[in-house]
Formats: C-alpha cells, structure tokens, sequence
C-alpha cells in the first residue's frame, strides 16, 4: 500500500489541537485535516481571539467533534473542560501559538480555557508543543525571544517558525510552519530517540554521469529508500546529512540536504564529511562507470550510421572507501546491494568486498520508484528479512536494527 493512501502513523493518539489568534488559524484547518487523515483523533480548542480569525463551526467540521471555546462550557460531566480535557490527550499542540499566547504561558497565567488547559495539563503525560506564529518584528521582540526561551525551559516543544512572505506583507521570520510539516514533527515527536545524540551520513538516488552537455549514463534509483532513511534518522534524534543525487524529493524536516549530479562529486562531498559522522548508509545507486571525457558539445550523428564510442574508466567506490577509513574517523557503515536476483549470495558478497558490517539487499526492479520494498539484512550474524512495508516503516526498522547493533557494539 502506497504511503499516500495509507498514511497512519498517528494511529491510536488523541490530540489536543489549540488555537489562538492569528491569521496562521487558517493553516490549522489544513493541519486539523492532516492530523485526522494521519489517524489520530483531535479535539479542538479555540481562544475568543482565533474565533475571530476561523469558525469553530470549520474545526469541528473538520475534527468531527465539538470545539470547546471557553473554560464555562459546562459540558464535562464535572464542569472542568480545563482538566477533562487534557488528561485523554497524548500531546497539546497550539497553533498558531500567537506572542500573547506564549507571554501567558511563561507567566502561569490562566485567563482562558487554552491557557488553562496548558497549566492544569499533567506535564509528564501531556507535552505540550508550540507552533509560534507572528510578524517577524513580533517574533524578533526581545521580549518574545525571552518568553520562547523560558517556555522552552518550562518544557514546551516549540516547532519552528518558518520563514519567509508573511501576510502583513513584509518578509522574515515568524511564518507558522505548513500544515504537513507540523503533522511530520508531530509524527516525529512520537518516535523512539533510538539515535539521539549520534550523527547520521546518508546517499541516496541516483548519479548522472556525462556523455554531452545534453546526455549522460544514470539508473531508475528514485531515492526513495535513502530519503525515508535519513528522515527515520532525523525522527530518531539524530543529526542526519543528506548527499542526494539528481532526484525531484522534498528535504525531509530537520536534514541538512547536499546536491550533487556525478559520482565523483557524491564521493567529494561524502569523503570530508564521514570522519565527523557516527553512521553511515550508502543508499545511493552509483554509477559504476564515467565516460573518461564527456563531449564539450552534443554529439551529432554523423549521416553514416556509425554509433559515437567513448571510453569509460571507473568511478570511485565510495562505500568501500569510508569503509577504509582508519578506525577513529570511520563511521559505522551499512551498505546497500540492489541487485536483480539472488539477493543473499550478493549481499553477502558484497558484505565481505566492502569490508562493512551490514548490507541491506533489495531488489531493484521490483522497488525503484515505487513507495514500498522488501529488505534482507545480512550480516556476520545472519539474515532477517524485514517484510514487505512502506518505505518509511521499513527506514525505522532498519534504524531500530542499527541503534541495537550500534548500542553493543
Ligand atoms: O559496488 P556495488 O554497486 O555492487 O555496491 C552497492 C553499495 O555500494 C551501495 O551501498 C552503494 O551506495 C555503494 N556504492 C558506492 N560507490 C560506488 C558504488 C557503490 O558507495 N561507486
């Protein structure tokens, strides 16, 4: 099943959504949607301000539940929205979390049912998370800085803000994140930190290789695998370094992403950067081979019939050569083999060739490009098969896998 029909993976937690006053109140529809698409039930809650940005008649709409607006609301059996509500939820997340808003949160202030709730909410069961939203000189106040800091230290997770066009018309800081990018952080939120602490290096995608200025030799790799796996590393807690291939995928939350076109260029970027890495996974599809001197000008064809020839010359191993970094400055490495046939005896061949402690074998045909894959882990212990799954679900086994191997090491 694709991961854009089935995405679930905030099955089974009830979440708090709050809303205070801002025009971002219009993202949180979307993100009231997302939330619900992504499994989880949402119970709204709006201060007088956000109602006058967006209908609580949208948000229930939206959550299939009644919005609670005020701290009066006698329907709890025992009259205390304020504490009823909180206990139930998994998580409080507020957005847009206005500068008003999170001023009254570092007071202890309790004036309406949102910022009563965040006071009276158990702060070991339900964490509560803040999407700040504001104009960029709001956002910029010394005061508010001072407020986000000490919200931060009272326990609040706070979740961006973005940047960029705001709706008073100026251009800076303060955006509140999108709708997809707050349910990510959410997803993340909720995933064991496995990796907390270490710093992750990843390939992923393709190479592409030169003939002309208008051809080149490259694969069917999508990048897929490689994305999902530095972005179940990011939700793990670790640092993760994306090296990416020309593929067309969005930079997973919180991942610092490098382009590169040739395997020259993937080595050149990877070679530097893993001595200061705790792991590294060679996803990417290389290109075995280079033409030794791409044309400077498209070939033509000649009117003869007569099919161009060039030379190839290797490219760099790039897997092996982290791998043969001397010990202090090697990462532990996970290979990757998509091979067409006789996964094991490849993965297997390939463990021993590279000189790394875990292959990950997949079949390429049947994975490039699609959003789910079959992976065979094969190392000095053994086989596992992960089974079929998505390709995200299978990037947080297979980091599960590493964090064991890497915690007994
Ligand atoms: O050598 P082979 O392509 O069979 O091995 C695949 C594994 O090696 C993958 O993990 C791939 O990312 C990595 N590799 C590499 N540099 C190359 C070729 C493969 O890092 N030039």
């Amino acid at each position: 099943m694709s991961r854009t029909t089935d995405l679930k993976d905030l099955q089974g937690r009830h979440i708090l959504l709050g809303l205070s006053g801002g025009i971002a109140c219009y993202k949180a529809a979307d993100l009231c949607r997302e939330l619900v698409k992504a499994g989880a039930t949402v119970q709204v809650v709006m201060t007088e301000a956000a109602a006058q940005f967006i209908t609580p008649v949208t948000l229930q709409a939206l959550s299939g539940r009644p919005v609670y607006t005020s701290q009066w609301d006698a329907r709890p059996g025992n009259n205390m929205a304020h504490i009823e509500l909180s206990r139930a939820a998994d998580a409080l997340l507020v957005a847009p979390a206005s500068a008003d808003f999170i001023a009254q949160l570092v007071q202890g202030r309790a004036g309406d049912l949102l910022s009563l709730l965040c006071l009276a909410r158990p702060i070991e069961r339900c964490p509560l998370l803040l999407a700040p939203a504001m104009n960029r000189e709001m956002w910029l106040h010394p005061a508010t800085q001072r407020n986000v800091a000490q919200a931060q230290a009272d326990g609040a997770r706070v979740l961006g803000p973005g940047s960029g066009a705001q709706a008073c018309g100026e251009t800076g800081d303060g955006r509140m994140l999108e709708a997809a990018e707050l349910r990510d952080a959410l997803i993340a939120f909720f995933q064991p930190q496995l990796l907390a602490g270490r710093r992750v290096l990843v390939t992923a995608g393709p190479t592409f290789e030169a003939i002309d200025p208008v051809r080149g030799i490259t694969n069917l790799s999508s990048g897929k695998m490689g994305f999902a796996i530095a972005r179940a590393a990011a939700e793990a807690g670790a640092q993760v370094t994306l090296v990416a291939g020309p593929v067309h995928l969005p930079t997973p939350m919180g991942v610092q992403r490098i382009d590169v076109t040739s395997a020259q260029q993937m080595f050149d970027a990877v070679l530097p950067a893993a001595p200061a890495h705790d792991i590294f996974v060679a996803t990417a599809a290389v290109a075995d081979w280079r033409p030794a001197q791409p044309n400077a000008h498209k070939i033509k064809k000649d009117g003869k019939k007569l099919a161009p020839s060039f030379d190839l010359v290797e490219n760099p191993d790039i897997l092996a050569a982290v791998a043969r970094l001397p010990a202090a400055q090697r990462p532990w490495c996970v290979g990757f083999a998509a091979e067409s046939q006789d996964l094991a005896r490849h993965a297997r061949e390939k463990l021993q060739r590279k000189g790394v402690p875990l292959v990950v074998g997949n079949l390429g045909p049947a994975t490039f490009g699609r959003d789910d894959n079959t992976l065979l882990l094969v190392d000095a212990a053994g086989e596992r098969e992960l089974p079929p799954g998505d390709k995200l679900s299978l990037a947080r086994e297979l980091v599960r896998e590493i964090a064991q191997r890497m915690s007994t090491r």
